[in-house]
């Protein structure tokens, strides 16, 4: 009961975030006032606002790019203040590279790149001069609305717990891009924005501490932002649930925390009754000390992020529900705790799966698999998907194989394998496919039981983790296993991605739904 008022006062004192910044479409002239930007090719080949920006300032932009030794390149970026002739703050000139075509991708992070440079910079509006039409490949309004869509992503802040004007002090409050077609960049940054709210939902949860997040909470949360949804049915399975079902390995990592576990599903119905069920299933461990099987002190606060496939997975719901898109899809996060106790599982234990086979759980620390084999197979038995994607932070061995560039994708659908490679690339959040087959199979073999949850030391880590979960799909189901447990929590930012939870997995998942599911 403390713990709960503890953690209810540090929600009513924490600061309300920051007022959003406004983001507005505008044509004609560009305000001469606060930040402008304004676009420039590789050689620093001034785009037509860029020039016109030039000739007013009766060429001191182009003098100045050339002594910066502004390339023009994509990752080129050049601020000038105070440029001479106008009222501006400053002038931002975004490096395009190339004048060939643009994907989105590339926009948004021109786009993230500039906020980064103005967001704190005392600047209170940033005024985007940079007209699609003079690209290739995209149009005015989807270029002015992934402008949009990019500046947001990167203007994400968690301060909520910070005094008022601590934190790095974020100036701009408005954003403008320039674009002839107003009326068409509004209507898609409509649909886009949904995904912002996709990402932010992912990236609040994964920020929040664990005694702010535990698993009631999580779902509480997560009502609370599809409070306005149509078209969303919330389910939530509590223990006595879970016992009715024998979900014993889902239990069997909860039993020794004070907060019950949950499995909350978020269903969203966009298209009719008979279309495709994709369901994505999350790891949701709201604290991961190990258990018994405790993990070393250094570092261990970051097991915060632990249910950050589970926040992905809702996240995307988020996502096509905002943006009304035409499928139909479940969320299903598998929230637990994983505490050590008088009361907590052991190494050695066995546990009974809602499947009917057994685990011996070899180390406790490896629960990601264990809850997940009882949420894939509720999954499959009482939602029956077309294809189910699961999303976990599951081993530290991902990122001794993969480093932070690519999140770990095992299959047993090539098709489903290659379409989700390439959603990666193309909303920036790629893949990298390893090993899943019969040699990891037999590591997880058990004396005592039907399977265990680990190999042996020195095996593949990141394969046996996938063939534990593998072992709870049935034969036929379409499966897709996301090992994110390198790429959820980011050490330092990136162009749309600030430093911190990155709510890896929604833009991926929501591109894969576009480019696979949507076209009519
Ligand atoms: N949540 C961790 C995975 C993890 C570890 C993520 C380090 C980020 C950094 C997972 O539950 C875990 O503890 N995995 C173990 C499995 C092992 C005991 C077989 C691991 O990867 O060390
Ligand atoms: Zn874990
Ligand atoms: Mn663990």
């Amino acid at each position: 009961m403390i713990r709960v008022l503890l953690a209810a006062l540090l929600l009513f004192t924490a600061t309300p975030s920051l007022a959003e910044i406004a983001i507005e479409f505008a044509s004609g002239d560009p305000a001469d006032r606060g930040a402008l930007v304004v676009g420039a090719f590789k050689g620093a080949e001034l785009m037509p606002a860029a020039e016109a920006l030039d000739r007013r300032t009766s060429g001191h932009i182009g003098r100045a790019l050339e002594k910066d030794g502004f390339t023009g390149g994509p990752q080129a970026i050049a601020t000038l203040t105070a440029p001479p002739g106008t009222d501006l703050d400053r002038a931002v000139i975004a490096g395009l590279g190339e004048p060939g075509a643009k994907s989105s991708f590339e926009i948004e992070e021109m786009a993230g790149r500039v906020m980064n440079a103005v967001l704190t910079s005392g600047s209170k509006r940033v005024t985007f001069a940079i007209d699609g039409e003079d690209l290739e490949g995209i149009s005015g309004a989807e270029m002015a609305a992934r402008i949009a869509l990019g500046a947001k992503l990167a203007s994400y802040r968690f301060h909520k717990y910070l005094q008022p004007g601590a934190g790095d002090r974020i100036t701009v409050e408005r954003i403008t891009v320039m674009t002839d077609d107003v009326d068409a960049a509004e209507a898609r940054y409509a649909r886009l924005k949904g995904l912002a709210d996709g990402v932010f939902l992912a990236r609040d949860l994964v920020s929040e501490p664990a005694n702010v997040i535990y698993p009631q909470s999580f779902v509480d949360r997560v009502r609370a932002a599809f409070a306005n949804d149509d078209d969303i049915s919330i389910d939530v399975l509590d223990e006595d649930d879970m016992l009715n079902r024998k979900m014993g390995a889902l239990l069997g990592v909860g039993q020794g925390s004070q907060n019950p576990p949950r499995l909350l599903v978020v269903t969203y119905r966009g298209a009719r009754r008979g279309d495709p069920l994709l369901a994505f299933v999350g790891k949701g461990v709201t604290f991961d000390t190990g258990g018994i099987s405790i993990k070393g002190s250094d570092r261990m606060w970051r097991m915060k992020f632990d249910m950050a496939g589970a926040a992905a997975a809702i996240g995307v719901i988020k996502a096509l529900a905002d943006r009304k898109a035409r499928v139909n899809a479940v969320g299903v996060a598998a929230l637990v705790e994983n505490m050590p106790s008088a009361k907590a599982q052991r190494p050695g234990d066995v546990v009974l799966t809602m499947s009917g086979k057994t685990i011996e759980v070899i180390n406790t620390d490896a629960e990601g698999r264990l809850i997940l084999a009882d949420a894939v197979w509720y999954t499959q038995s009482e939602l029956e998907p077309a294809v189910l994607i699961d999303l976990a932070t599951l081993t530290g061995s991902v990122r001794r194989a993969l480093g932070n560039g690519y999140a770990g994708l095992f299959a047993n659908d090539d098709q489903l394998a290659q379409q989700l490679m390439a959603a990666g690339e193309r909303a920036g959040e790629p893949l990298w496919l390893l090993p899943l087959d019969s040699t990891h199979n037999k590591e997880i073999s058990s004396n005592i039981a039907d399977i265990k949850n680990t190999g042996d030391t020195g095996g593949a880590g990141a394969s046996i983790g996938a063939a534990v979960i593998g072992s709870f799909i049935r034969p036929g189901q379409s499966w897709a296993h996301l090992d994110i447990a390198n790429m959820a929590w980011r050490d330092s930012g990136q162009a749309t991605v600030p430093s911190g939870a990155s709510g890896f997995g929604v833009r991926l998942l929501n591109q894969w739904v576009e480019d696979n599911y949507e076209k009519r």
